[in-house]
């Protein structure tokens, strides 16, 4: 979703905002701007496509910031379209007469008020919703306010999501911001502070942050800010540190961060188990959920919900925790749920899972089913994200950032964390057996060096995958735990390579996937041993008969399957409540392997975001 950067200080804010701007390349975006003020007059360059064109524009010698009493300010914009399509016009900041601004966010009722203002004697140039925004801020200028006054004026009318940075020739030494539905923290710096959508696009700048609520507004300048509600009263924030460095946001030196990430596993699994086992390994501490031993035996239901990749690992969640507590459990997508009128309430709890913890719907969600008064737990690996914050309690994948869009370390981290959540509940209620525990515990302690060894087959994998990349569709299969992890391969190569990739619950083939099969289809078939075997192998049988391709995953040393198969890639075998995780390793390495080989753009797919602030 669109990336907001803005900056009052000391310096030429210029690069500092595409730089700002490049860190947040992973949200998406189609078109790019940055506004500045240049001899008291706000001067912009904005550009449809990538950063590169618009660096290219920056590099114009006429263009840079000039500082009234040494105070520069400036904004920029990253621009996923929502209302008009990609195209230099519609790209932002808008300016109107005399300010620039920049939206994150979907203003629903924009075509009334562009109506308004047009009759008004207004004359708008873009199609998009943000411009009616900096009309209606200029409107209530020329009525001769302030500025602060006129964005405190104009969020009264805005129905919808929205983050704002606004600008103005006539208050040259502030920038006004505002946070309603979607992300925007505030960098505090040293005679200089920031606006950003999220914390890598500072991160080189300042470690300090102050996280704003929906219905905020902040008053930027060099040396303070001042945060206000919708209704005008001052708000105290507190300042909050943060530990990631610039470094955790580089590529380290492989070609995409997909596969930087995809690497980071073994490291990402260690961090989130570390400290919640116990040195014997048969007691977990999580210390961050606050649920009783009386709460957890309370619970009458646990909903799973959330979006994309998170979802898949809600549905392995739900076998986890059913296994172990015995607790029934539902799983949703955020957009079914929120709107379903869910029959939750206050003997539920709710688990909602979300990298960013800034998933619109996912967020919805869960206010919600806070709202039905349920209990809510999120698994997160954000900390301060909007999810985190409103959650009764987190627990958090310690993945570190993840910065390509499609999700790899963060969803094996869920996957963990669901493992350290259903055992732990199964302990407590005394519904797991303590040596089965044990051995689960055992099995994720050393999920690292398991994870690190199916890496190593990097190599083989790519060449199997290689030969595949002009085919037209894949098929995913697996049943039980498997079946997720279909789900996810299969989403993973769409995603990437933009080809069409269905993941099925291999029982499900008959009912009619199976008529996509021929000579040309790969079907990639998850057969771990577990009590699903014999049925996958019969469905690999099936497909075998109509002459599809199988390449199949499963345990090292099944010569059956690997006889059975055209291609047989291998993991290690381990308690069924990790296969999910080593099964996943080689479906995101054949993913990119086949998006490298057609050359998409790996990092930034087409049309993809990396957290979706809008529903
Ligand atoms: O940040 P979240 O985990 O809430 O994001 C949810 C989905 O948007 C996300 O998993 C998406 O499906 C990924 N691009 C998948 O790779």
């Amino acid at each position: 979703m669109c990336g907001i950067v803005g900056y009052v200080g000391n310096r030429d804010p210029k690069f500092i905002l595409y730089e700002g701007l490049k860190k947040l390349e992973y949200r998406g975006y189609d078109s790019a701007g940055i506004a500045l003020l240049q001899e008291g007059e706000i001067r912009i360059k904005r550009c449809e496509g990538k950063l590169d064109q618009l660096k290219a524009a920056l590099e114009d010698p006429h263009f840079y910031g000039t500082p009234l009493d040494e105070t520069y300010v400036g904004i920029g914009h990253t621009r996923w379209a929502t209302h008009g399509r990609p195209s230099e016009k519609n790209a932002h900041p808008h300016q109107a007469g005399s300010i620039a601004l920049v939206h994150n966010g979907i203003i629903e009722n924009y075509s009334e008020l562009r109506q308004a203002l047009e009759k008004k004697g207004h004359v708008l140039h873009s199609d998009t919703d943000s411009e009616v925004v900096a009309v209606c801020i200029f409107d209530f200028i020329s009525q001769g306010h302030s500025l602060e006054r006129s964005v405190f004026l104009a969020v009264q009318e805005l129905l919808g999501s929205f983050s704002l940075g606004v600008i103005s020739q006539k208050d040259p030494q502030t920038l006004i911001a505002v946070r309603n539905g979607t992300p925007l923290i505030l960098g505090v710096g040293v005679q200089e502070n920031f606006i950003a959508s999220d914390v890598p696009a500072l991160l080189p700048y300042t470690k300090n942050f102050i996280y704003l609520e929906d219905e905020e507004m902040v008053i930027v300048q060099k040396n303070r800010c001042v945060v206000k509600n919708f209704k005008g009263k001052e708000i105290q924030k507190q300042i909050k540190k943060i530990n990631w460095t610039p470094e955790m946001i580089d590529k380290g030196g492989y070609q995409h961060y997909m596969l930087k990430e995809i690497h980071e596993q073994p490291q990402a699994i260690i961090q989130t188990i570390q400290d919640r086992v116990s040195k014997d390994r048969d007691t977990l501490y999580l210390k961050d959920l606050t649920l009783s031993e009386n709460d957890l035996r309370k619970i009458r239901k646990i909903f799973l919900v959330a979006c994309g990749t998170a979802y898949y690992a809600s549905m392995e969640g739900k076998y986890l925790l059913e296994k172990m507590t015995k607790i029934p459990c539902e799983v949703d997508v955020a957009s079914e749920f929120r709107y379903r009128d869910p029959l939750i309430g206050k003997e539920d709890l709710l688990i909602v899972t979300s990298q960013s913890g800034e998933t619109a719907d996912t967020l919805a969600a869960l206010r919600e089913a806070k709202k039905r008064g349920a209990r809510t737990l999120a698994i997160c690996n954000v900390k301060e994200s909007s999810i985190d914050r409103e959650a009764d309690s987190t627990i958090y994948t310690y993945a570190g950032p993840e910065i390509g869009v499609a999700s790899t370390k963060a969803f094996t981290a869920q996957l963990t964390v669901f493992n350290l959540l259903a055992i732990h509940i199964g302990l407590v209620l005394g519904r797991l057996p303590k040596e089965k525990a044990k051995v689960y515990i055992q099995d994720l302690v050393r999920l690292p060096i398991t994870v690190e060894e199916v890496l190593k087959q990097e190599k083989e994998i790519q060449k199997i995958a290689q030969k595949f990349y002009r085919k037209k569709t894949f098929l995913y299969l697996g049943r039980g735990t498997s079946y997720p992890i279909a789900l996810e391969g299969a989403l993973k190569l769409k995603e990437i390579s933009y080809m069409n990739a269905e993941g099925y619950a291999a029982g499900e083939m008959k009912h009619g996937p199976i008529a996509l099969v021929d000579e040309d289809t790969p079907v990639i078939i998850l057969a771990p041993k577990d009590e699903h075997y014999d049925k996958v192998i019969s469905n690999l049988e099936e497909i075998k008969a109509r002459e599809g391709i199988v390449i199949a995953i499963g345990c090292e040393g099944d010569t059956k399957l690997s006889k059975l198969s055209d291609y047989f890639i291998s993991v290690p075998q381990r308690s069924e409540n990790v296969m999910p995780i080593l099964l996943t390793i080689p479906v995101q390495l054949i993913a990119y392997t086949i998006a490298l080989k057609k050359g998409t753009d790996i990092d930034q797919p087409r049309n993809l975001a990396k957290s979706v602030t809008v529903e």
